[in-house]
């Protein structure tokens, strides 16, 4: 392509600071170092955690910053050595990267590669720098995704290609909230049929564990929002019964425990709340039940519970994006969608272009979508 190895000039969302609305800059895009991938962003969904980095609830941050890390996107160059993609192809970025060589990657029940930035969010390429920069600045990445930006430089190792023909607008949930939701089911609590479940949390995240439940075959799957109006939407991917907390006077896990002879095989947390994470903990059988957290909860917070919740038979678990090795398992489930093992598009509720990135952070913070999918 004419723009290989040339900076590119293009539009993004810059997060400047902590709780300040995203500003459309111009912005440019050094060319992809060796091993490095430069994308055209085709669609990208806005999640609760780029969210939480906005609030500034995740100490490590920094800014500026240009987030979203859920999206599709086409190659536009590589940088000397890569071989896993071409210009052209069509691909996914991966916040969660597989290098393939490190004691996770090796270890087949891991995903968490060493080089994942999720942990120290410092923000940088490989060799210590970035590759943005806005009015002489310096922009820092994200998650080693940044997709809320025409263009985006990956490390190869955060990139995979998946099926041209794949719809972009759809399939970019399967880089954050579907994997993580539909993984965390099948794949971390290992749902099995006739099982009962709950997912605390009907968002984007907390319907994929829902889809992911029910291709599982479990046969009854709670779904706790005090927001009721997620209902309809949970109800029509699988969710069998509806509750609200607060239409009860007594904890949630006592009515669940009501309603499932003692309580549920599985539990999930999609918020990112410690004492619902207890909840959920609580909500399962006390001698077989497996609880799940997958929300983020904010840095300086700790969860507290009476061990004897583990000494009868409990078991806790929690992961990221589904414990999936990423580049292994992103383009299967690309092909699953296509397949129609399962439909991802009834959390999709909005579709906006781009620069209406503030109006899309604001339908989530109101509760009024599941999942918005910015387009370019
Ligand atoms: N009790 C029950 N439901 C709640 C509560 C609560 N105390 N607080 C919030 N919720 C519900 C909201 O009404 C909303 O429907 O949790 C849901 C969260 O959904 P989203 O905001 O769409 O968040 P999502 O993108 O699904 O992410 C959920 O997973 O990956 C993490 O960082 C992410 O922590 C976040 C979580
Ligand atoms: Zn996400």
């Amino acid at each position: 392509m004419e723009t290989a190895g040339k900076v590119i000039k293009c539009k993004a969302a810059i997060a400047w600071g902590p709780n300040m609305p995203f500003a459309i800059e111009e912005i440019e895009v050094a060319p992809p170092k060796a091993h490095e991938v430069r994308v055209k962003i085709l669609a990208s969904g806005v999640c609760h955690s780029d969210e939480h980095i906005l609030k500034g609830s995740l100490a490590s941050t920094t800014f500026p910053v240009i987030l979203g890390h859920e999206a599709t996107g086409v190659v536009e160059s590589i940088g000397e050595g890569v071989t896993c993609v071409k210009p052209g192809d069509k691909v996914i970025p991966l916040f969660v990267p597989q290098c393939g060589k490190c004691v996770s990657c090796q270890n087949p029940n891991s995903n968490l590669c060493l080089l994942n930035d999720v942990g120290t969010l410092n923000g940088l390429m490989a060799d210590g720098t970035s590759r943005f920069t806005c009015k002489g600045e310096q922009i820092y990445h994200f998650v080693s995704t940044s997709t809320f930006t025409e263009y985006t430089v990956l490390n190869e190792t955060s990139v995979v290609k998946i099926d041209d023909n794949a719809p972009a607008d759809k399939v970019c949930l399967i880089g954050c909230a579907f994997s993580t939701g539909y993984g965390s089911a099948v794949n971390v609590a290992k749902v099995h049929p006739g099982s009962t479940c709950v997912v605390f949390g009907l968002g984007g995240v907390g319907l994929s564990v829902v889809i992911g439940c029910k291709v599982a075959g479990a046969s009854r799957i709670f779904g706790v929002d005090v927001n009721s109006d997620k209902f309809t939407k949970a109800k029509e991917v699988g969710v069998t019964d509806c509750i609200n907390p607060r239409d009860y006077d007594k904890p949630v896990h006592e009515v669940l425990a009501g309603m499932t002879n003692g309580g549920v095989d599985y539990s999930f947390e999609c918020i990112g709340n410690v004492d619902i994470m207890v909840s959920a903990l609580k909500a399962t059988n006390p001698a077989f039940g497996t609880c799940v957290i997958i929300g983020i909860a904010p840095s300086n917070t700790n969860l507290v519970f009476d061990p004897m919740l583990m000494l009868t038979g409990r078991t806790l678990k929690g992961a990221l994006f589904g414990n999936l090795k990423s580049k292994d398992c992103v383009p299967i489930l690309v092909s699953d969608y296509q397949a129609n093992k399962f439909n991802l598009d009834p959390l999709v509720t909005h579709s906006l272009p781009f620069d209406k990135i503030n109006e899309a952070f604001e339908l989530m913070r109101c509760g009024k979508s599941i999942r918005s999918v910015l387009n370019f």
